[in-house]
């Protein structure tokens, strides 16, 4: 790397660990302390956990492992840690403006560092510590989200409502995109991507169809209301044991407001969205389906980066970046449509895919075993495209994210493929 670069690589890093931080921080504006402390569900941990998780990170892999200095305030390393509190005792916090302060001592020396590293050996690892703090911000936007709703908000967009137009019920009727037969360019080499997205390699694909958008509200309220929920037929055996064990008859965000009819079903765990494919005689698409029909130009034989192309995500390419701070029309994004012509396939909902969460051909686990390969075990779902809360970051084609079946926390919906 000739110097230029250096200090553009340098200038880059800096300008994404302070839009990351600005938004993690937004995240915590004016909450109450009891909303910080407070576990929201026994899977995850309270908001403000995260929050101190988030420097104990950029602390340990930044300051310790690679300017090797001691930590900063160790005695926050038992709470933070990744793997030493049970998340039921990662309750007793700090004061907000106490971990805030534990951030913004971290991040002082980080970018004093910054400016003596050896970038062109560690890029790859500071954007790994950038894309962490952004995957924990997704996690506090949504658990945040069932605070809310426990207290009984229902899920109103910020911006407030939009009107629905006939036009938008048009979206009922949309055809599937049909996909022709071949090969593609899956996963990525580029120094962003995480462990788990690589080795870039090429994957022949059969013909297939897929859903134009997500399944919305009102394509959903079809299944629940003839029965959806009550008809074993369309249930898997998996499923139908995991249904009569948490027994529910809605997807955990939902509303009967029309404002959502034409946005995408969220809060769904991966049989529900079995279940209601099953019921419209269709299946989940494999990721790699999803992967082709969002980043493949089969014309120009070019994988993009964004379905859309190179340039990066802003509001009126996708739902993102906790901008609306809730899901969007799914036809709301025009311009940010792949060539294969499949629109909202990053932002406003994580897609569940068929698939189970496993390694790539030629797999090296980066920078710990603990970040993707503890979970290939076969008992996690692949999803992709990200969500009105996944910040820019982490926002791509190639990005792979994985969850238990079970889950119905996460901001996820899907679309249905054939
Ligand atoms: C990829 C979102 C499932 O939040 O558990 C954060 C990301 N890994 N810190 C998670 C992660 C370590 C991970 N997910
Ligand atoms: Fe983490």
């Amino acid at each position: 790397m000739i110097s230029k670069s250096i200090q553009s690589c340098k200038e880059a890093i800096y300008r994404d660990l302070q839009q990351c931080r600005r938004g993690t921080f937004k995240l915590f504006a004016d909450i109450a302390y009891d909303t910080f402390c407070r576990q929201a569900h026994p899977d995850f941990s309270p908001v403000g956990w995260h929050l101190g998780h988030i420097a104990y990170t950029e602390d340990l892999w930044l300051l310790q492992r690679c300017a090797g200095l001691q930590p900063v305030f160790p005695e926050y390393h038992k709470l933070f840690a990744a793997d030493i509190l049970p998340k039921q005792e990662r309750v007793y916090l700090p004061a907000l403006a106490e971990v805030e302060c534990y951030l913004d001592a971290v991040r002082n020396k980080v970018l004093d560092y910054l400016e003596v590293a050896p970038i062109d050996q560690q890029e790859r690892l500071w954007r790994f510590i950038i894309q962490h703090e952004s995957q924990h911000c997704e996690t506090v936007a949504f658990v945040l989200q069932m605070q809310r709703n426990r207290r009984g908000g229902e899920g109103e967009n910020r911006r407030g409502g939009e009107t629905v137009t006939n036009a938008q019920f048009s979206i009922l009727n949309d055809r599937m995109i049909e996909i022709p037969a071949g090969e593609f360019d899956m996963g990525s080499d580029a120094v962003e991507a995480l462990d788990n997205e690589r080795s870039r390699h090429l994957c022949y694909l059969e013909t297939y169809s897929i859903d134009r958008y997500p399944v919305t509200c009102s394509q959903y309220r079809n299944f629940m209301t003839t029965g959806g929920y009550q008809n074993s037929q369309w249930w898997s055996a998996d499923g139908w044991k995991w249904l009569q064990s948490h027994p529910v008859d809605r997807p955990l965000y939902w509303s009967e407001n029309p404002a959502f009819n034409a946005r995408p079903v969220c809060g769904v765990s991966w049989y529900e969205a079995e279940a209601y494919c099953n019921f419209r005689g269709q299946r989940l698409p494999t990721e790699a389906e999803w992967e082709k029909a969002a980043s493949w130009d089969a014309k120009n034989q070019i994988k993009s980066t964004y379905p859309w192309g190179e340039e990066p995500p802003n509001s009126l390419l996708c739902n993102h970046g906790n901008h609306m701070g809730n899901t969007a029309l799914v036809d709301g994004f025009p311009k940010g449509k792949s060539a294969t012509g499949c629109c909202d396939m990053l932002g406003n909902v994580w897609e569940w895919t068929a698939s189970i969460f496993d390694a790539y051909p030629g797999f090296e686990s980066y920078p710990y075993r603990g970040y993707s390969q503890i979970y290939f075990d076969g008992e996690h779902r692949v999803l992709k495209g990200g969500s009105w809360a996944t910040p820019p970051q982490t926002l791509r084609s190639s990005f792979r994210n994985w969850y238990h079946p079970g889950v119905r926390q996460i901001i996820a919906g899907f679309r249905c493929a054939s």
